[in-house]
């Protein structure tokens, strides 16, 4: 371990079927690491993963970290946990906050469990910035949240909390990566809860309008995913105590409108079909539970882990919209 890419170990990466976990293991293997990816396929594909079934250095479980067994089983042998596995989604969360809370809190306590008794050396989770929650401030920093607005925001804040308790008492080195809006190839375009960015791009390749909730000045930190992946390399191999066992916003410092990122969509995608040109945004009424602003202060990932985001949200769009072009028509 070099403190910045993750080579020749064993990680476990739960949840490694979704979009976020398989972008992460596409790396992984190619730097000769041997992982071992844990899903249940709930809201994640064999076809994000279909690709290294033949890698003689990856294993899928398919299974569901519900189950403390399957948690163990996936643990044995295991040097690092980058753990994505969780039910996403503000929205999903207000519908169904049992299933979220089992998936996203008992799931997770299951894997720190999981983790400490097999002696895993690093436990990376995945937070998220809606722990900011009704915190005002711009941008966000690590150390000031508000109270969450989901039971989504509330798992994650648990997790925090969870994770923090176990590195005290259990002697376990955990790291938090608090991701803002990620967004990349192999992120989810259908169903009721799909991410904005996905989601605009399949609409506008069906000749459709987008719908924004809100006025569309709200705005986000759009942070492209292989961002996402170099933070949980640097968690994963950073030697520096004071990284250990706390929390890092996870974004590349900037913050776009909703309004502004779809006229820049609806102009990438023109490119590859001029007739989306033509098409318009239309309007629907705010959604519960969402965010107003969102920007974060990535000073902290810089300090202690060294993160460099590479891709701005320009160049990151570009790549993305290239990928669901090729995958969608
Ligand atoms: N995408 C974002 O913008 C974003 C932002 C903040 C935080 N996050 C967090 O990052 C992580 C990954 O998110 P993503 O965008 O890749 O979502 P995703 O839905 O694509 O991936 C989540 C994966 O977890 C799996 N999973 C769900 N429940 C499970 C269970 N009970 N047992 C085993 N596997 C299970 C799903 O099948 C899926 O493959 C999540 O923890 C999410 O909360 C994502």
């Amino acid at each position: 371990m070099n403190g910045e890419i993750l080579i020749s170990s064993k990680v476990l990466v739960t949840g490694g079927a979704g979009f976020i976990g398989s972008n992460i293991i596409e790396k992984l293997l190619k730097q000769d690491n041997f992982v071992v990816c844990l899903d249940n396929l709930a809201t994640g594909k064999m076809s994000n993963i279909e690709a290294f079934t033949n890698n003689k250095n990856f294993r899928f479980i398919n299974g569901d970290i519900r189950d403390i067994k399957t948690c163990e089983k996936a643990c044995k042998g295991i040097d690092i946990v980058l753990h994505q596995a969780a039910l996403g989604s503000v929205p999903r969360s207000i519908k169904d906050p049992v299933t979220t809370n089992q998936v996203n809190i008992d799931g997770f306590i299951n894997m720190l469990i999981a983790a400490r008794d097999n002696k895993v050396k690093r436990f990376v989770y995945a937070s998220s910035s809606s722990v900011y929650g009704d915190s005002k401030e711009l941008p966000k920093h690590e150390n000031k949240i508000g109270n969450p607005l989901s039971p989504y925001a509330v798992t994650k804040s648990v997790n925090e909390l969870y994770a923090k308790v176990f590195g005290n008492l259990y002697g376990m080195e955990t790291i938090g990566l608090r991701y803002f809006n990620v967004f990349g190839k192999n992120q989810d375009p259908d169903g009721a809860y799909a991410a904005v960015f996905p989601k605009f791009i399949s609409t506008l390749i069906k000749h459709k309008a987008p719908v924004i909730f809100g006025d569309g000045t709200q705005s986000r930190d759009f942070t492209y995913i292989a961002n996402v992946v170099q933070a949980n390399e640097l968690a994963a191999t950073t030697s520096n105590p004071d990284a250990i066992n706390t929390v890092f916003n996870i974004a590349y410092g900037k913050s776009i409108s909703l309004n502004e990122i779809t006229s820049e969509l609806i102009k990438v995608l023109s490119d590859f079909d001029s007739k989306i040109n033509e098409i318009n945004p239309v309007y629907g009424p705010l959604r519960q539970g969402d965010i107003k602003d969102s920007l974060a202060s990535i000073d902290k990932a810089k300090r202690l882990l060294g993160y460099m985001p590479a891709y701005n949200v320009h160049d990151g769009l570009k790549l993305a919209v290239k990928w669901y072009f090729d995958c969608l028509k």
